[in-house]
Parts: structure tokens; sequence; C-alpha cells
């Protein structure tokens, strides 16, 4: 095999390694950088929404207790939550903020799909307190955190008896479902979800612009790799072996051209040289005695 390809066979090897170890490469790195952009929004909105649930818990619900007020936002935590969710969602459409059950009072609030997996896992399984997976919502990927809503004792106010459920829950919701919550019992789940950029995508746009830069990369140095090999080794090696077969014919008169540079092709080509000159001197020598 000559020399260029030689050298131009290694070249291909190592785009061909190159664009092999930059594709997985891109893939991983744009995986966990989707994955934790989305797991620093989630724990933002998460403790969102945990601090109105908190200032509900704190600031307004013992003053309203007080003077028997059981209007529902300033009461309870899901409900604030629930309202405060309907106007982000005018805002920011992206972001996802639920609390859903099989037994609502209001029916946008039924469980479906992933929320009624995360509920039915939270039945079976009473003593977790939490679960961070990436799921589907309307179509859309999202890194969702839930937690399981268990009822107690204070829900019933508004969740047990419908007879007894305070006015403008009954009013708004009517008396067929919502109802009939036992203490203790997983009744619904809290699910806050952050979108999840598609890394198919990104993995595939950005391979794009890498493997093309790597393409250009190879073809550039495939040029001047060539041009170098040919201009340096091959036409000088060239002369020099089209020199040999002269002499080995028995014609020493014709003179290799000086190499004027510093290196090892010049060496070999600037040796040869003298080598024809001493011959030369020795045969001319060798007819004059004759
Ligand atoms: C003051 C009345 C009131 C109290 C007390 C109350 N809730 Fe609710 N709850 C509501 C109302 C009203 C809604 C509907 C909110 C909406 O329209 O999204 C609701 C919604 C819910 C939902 C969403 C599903 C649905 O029914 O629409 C869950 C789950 C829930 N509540 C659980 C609880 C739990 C658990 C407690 C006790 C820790 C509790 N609630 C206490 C009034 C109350």
């Amino acid at each position: 095999m000559s020399l260029a390809k030689r050298f131009n066979l290694s070249l291909i090897v190592m785009y061909i390694c190159s664009v092999l170890i930059a594709a997985p490469t891109i893939y991983f790195s744009t995986k966990s950088q989707v994955y934790s952009r989305a797991e620093a929004n989630l724990v933002l909105l998460v403790d969102v929404v945990k601090s109105i649930q908190d200032f509900v818990a704190t600031d307004l619900r013992p003053h309203f207790l007080k003077e028997k007020i059981f209007y529902s936002p300033s009461f309870s935590g899901i409900v604030a939550t629930s309202r405060i969710a309907k106007y982000l969602k005018q805002k920011q459409p992206e972001f996802y903020i639920s609390n859903v059950s099989d037994n609502p009072l209001s029916p946008a609030n039924q469980a479906r799909g992933i929320e009624l997996e995360l509920l039915n896992q939270f039945r079976e399984n009473p003593s977790l307190k939490a679960i961070n997976t990436a799921g589907r919502i309307d179509g859309q990927n999202y890194l969702v955190s839930s937690a399981p809503k268990i009822s107690k004792k204070g829900c019933l106010r508004c969740h047990g008896d419908p007879a007894k459920a305070p006015n403008d829950v009954v009013e708004n919701y009517g008396i067929e479902s919502g109802y009939g919550y036992q203490s203790g019992k997983v009744v619904g789940v809290s699910v806050v979800g952050v979108p999840l950029e598609d890394i198919q995508r990104l993995t595939i746009e950005r391979s794009l612009i890498v493997i093309g830069g790597i393409t250009l990369l190879f073809a550039l140095l495939f040029i001047v790799v060539n041009q170098l090999v040919r201009r340096l080794i091959l036409v000088p090696i060239a002369s020099i072996t089209e020199q040999a077969k002269a002499v080995s014919k028995g014609d020493i008169s014709r003179e290799l051209p000086a190499v004027r540079r510093n290196d090892e092709i010049a060496e070999l080509a600037n040796a040869f040289e003298l080598m024809r000159r001493s011959l030369l001197t020795a045969m001319k020598r060798m007819q004059r005695k004759s």
C-alpha cells in the first residue's frame, strides 16, 4: 500500500473514531443537562407550592377559624394552591401544578394518566412520602414531583358529610363527589411538574453541529496532509528511485538536483548524489588507467 494511502486510511479511521465518540458523548451530556435544568426548576416550584400551603396554614387559617369563616381558598392550602395554579397557568403555561383525586369535588381535579398511577402507588405503599419521576402529561414530557394527600380530621369539615359542608363548597361543587373522606386515608396526590426538553431533538441538533465541525476539520487535514506527503516525501523519493534505476543500468552521468531542505529525505537525496559522484570519479580513474 502506498504511503499516501496509509496516511489517508489512518485519517479516515481517526475520523470515524471521533464521530463514534462524539455522538454518545453529546447524547449523555445533553440528557444530564436537560435533567439538571428541570430538577432545579422543579425544586423551586415545589418550594413555592409548599410556601403557599404554609402561608395558608400559619397566616390565614387560624385567623379565619377564630372568626368561624370556612371560606375554602383561605382555609385549605390545597384550594389556595389550585387557585394560584390557575393564574400561574395563564403566565407560565408549561408548568404543571395540580391536586387531584379519584373522588374529587371539582371534575377538573379528576386524577388521570400518570396522576392515577401515582395515587395508586401511594395507596399501595403508605410509607412513601414523595415520588419523583419523569412521565407524560397531555402529550408533553414532564419531570414531576408528587406527594400523597392524606385525609385528617380537619379535612372532613369540607370533604366529610356533604350535609355538613360549608355553603360555598356545596354551592360550587354540588354534593355528588368529593365527600366521604376517612381520616388517615390517601385521598389524592399533589403533582408538580416542569417540562423536560426533547432530548432526542436537542441531541440531533447538537450532533449535526459537532459532527459537521469534525468533518470540516478532517477534510482540511486530509487536503493538507496529502499535499505535504506529496511534496515532502513522494516526489523527492520518486526522483531518487528513478535515479537509482538509471545508475543500476549504468547511466551515472545524470545529476540529481540538490534538495535544499534539512530533513531525512534531503539527506538521502544528497547522500545518493554524493555516491553517484564518487562512482563517476572512480570510473573515470579506471578508464584512464586502462
Ligand atoms: C374549607 C374546606 C376544605 C377543607 C378543610 C379541605 N378542603 Fe380539600 N378541597 C376543597 C375545595 C373547595 C376543593 C376544590 C378546589 C378546586 O376547585 O380546585 C378541594 C380540593 C381538594 C383536592 C383535589 C381534588 C378535589 O376534590 O377537587 C384534594 C386532594 C383535597 N382537597 C384534599 C384535602 C385534604 C387532604 C384536606 C385536609 C388536609 C382538605 N382537602 C381540606 C375544600 C376543602
